[in-house]
């Protein structure tokens, strides 16, 4: 399988903004492929970002068979550009095409569909610290009809655009909402699946709590009401006395992060003890009380690293680290973007140049 690249004409490519915010401008080229039963995979291309023409009964439109994926690439200070851990988003990809009934990618095709893409728009991987060329591949469901099933045709596209700091505080701690009343997913449902559906179950109570003074959700298990899930869009780490690090273990409805991942395999080589388990808010929140939890993070690729500063649950707030960043935080915030910005070493080989 090749890659048609039709490219736009240097003269007439656009240039990455000097100021940009997460997700809002999108760089000049996309990649794209379609799948049919007959055909496969077939028709990769390159070519000028652009809208998707759809019919208006294509399935992802009415019962959201979608999927996707976010990384990122990073500038080195020699003007290089390389990429994190990208064979764990491809197979991420896989997971959730399987999950939503989708056919999987050529883990192959679709990494050098990203190198290609990120080479042809190398100018606009930000030269900005902290900043990052942001990468969403996704696959949709494009049949035309509207009788509930799977759909029998998808495209696979990806498109790129630069990120600052996913939030405007950047390491600065942020309030969370433990969702006492709203779920995201349900275990043998599908959050451990990256598909749209997930997120926009979580919109309304994002969208309350920021009323409320809180800009995310800590999330429950749905199940009992019980059991820390996720926070926002991102994994969470609890720290015990500022040596131990506690994530919840993957229950089925939360999402594998790879930055949750990396924590866990990178934290021990820093001298922290790690542990995945299942994890009561009555407890955490006793433990935040009596001072024996020093830190809480939230972990993903958009924010990195993003320290909580208070806790709010059921009319009660707890105030994590005097709402400070630890240094726990900050430890694994330097070496995560020092090993992907190539300032540090790259231990576990994580790193793929483009
Ligand atoms: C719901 C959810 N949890 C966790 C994460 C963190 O995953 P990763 O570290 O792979 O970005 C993400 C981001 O992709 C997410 O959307």
């Amino acid at each position: 399988m090749t890659i048609k690249i039709n490219s736009i004409s240097p003269d007439k490519r656009g240039a990455c903004p000097a100021e940009f915010s997460f997700g809002e401008t999108f760089s000049d080229h996309m990649f794209i492929q379609q799948f049919t039963p007959e055909k496969r995979w077939h028709n990769q291309q390159i070519y000028p970002y652009q809208p998707l023409s759809l019919d208006p009964s294509a399935a992802v439109l009415h019962y959201s068979q979608e999927i996707f994926e976010g990384l990122k690439a990073y500038r080195r200070a020699n003007g290089s550009v390389n990429l994190f851990r990208p064979q764990e988003n491809v197979r991420r990809f896989n997971r959730s095409a399987k999950r939503m009934v989708m056919p999987e990618v050529d883990e192959i095709l679709h990494l050098e569909a990203i190198k290609s893409l990120v080479y042809l728009d190398q100018d606009w991987v930000p030269h900005q610290q902290g900043s990052s060329l942001y990468i969403r591949p996704t696959m949709i469901a494009t049949s035309p009809k509207l009788g509930l099933g799977a759909s029998r045709n998808y495209s696979h596209f990806i498109i790129t655009g630069p990120a600052g700091n996913y939030f405007k505080g950047g390491l600065t701690p942020i309030p969370v909402f433990v969702a006492d009343e709203y779920r995201r997913a349900v275990k043998g449902g599908v959050g451990e699946a990256k598909t749209g559906g997930n997120y926009a179950a979580s919109l309304f109570a994002s969208e309350e709590v920021i009323k409320l003074g809180y800009s995310q959700v800590l999330w429950l298990d749905a199940v009992e009401g019980k059991y820390i899930e996720e926070v926002g869009a991102m994994n969470i780490c609890f720290v015990y006395e500022g040596e131990q690090i506690v994530t919840p273990e993957l229950s089925g409805s939360i999402l594998p992060g790879i930055t949750r991942d990396s924590i866990l395999k990178l934290a021990p080589t820093l001298g922290y003890e790690v542990s995945e388990q299942r994890l009561d808010i009555e407890v955490i929140l006793a433990d935040i009380t009596r001072g024996k939890i020093t830190e809480v993070f939230g972990c993903g690729t958009a924010a990195v690293i993003s320290p909580l500063g208070k806790l709010g649950f059921k009319g009660k707030e707890y105030v994590i680290n005097g709402n400070e960043t630890g240094d726990v935080a900050t430890k694994l915030y330097d070496e995560l973007t020092g090993i992907q910005y190539g300032t540090r070493e790259d231990k576990f080989d994580w790193v793929v140049s483009v």
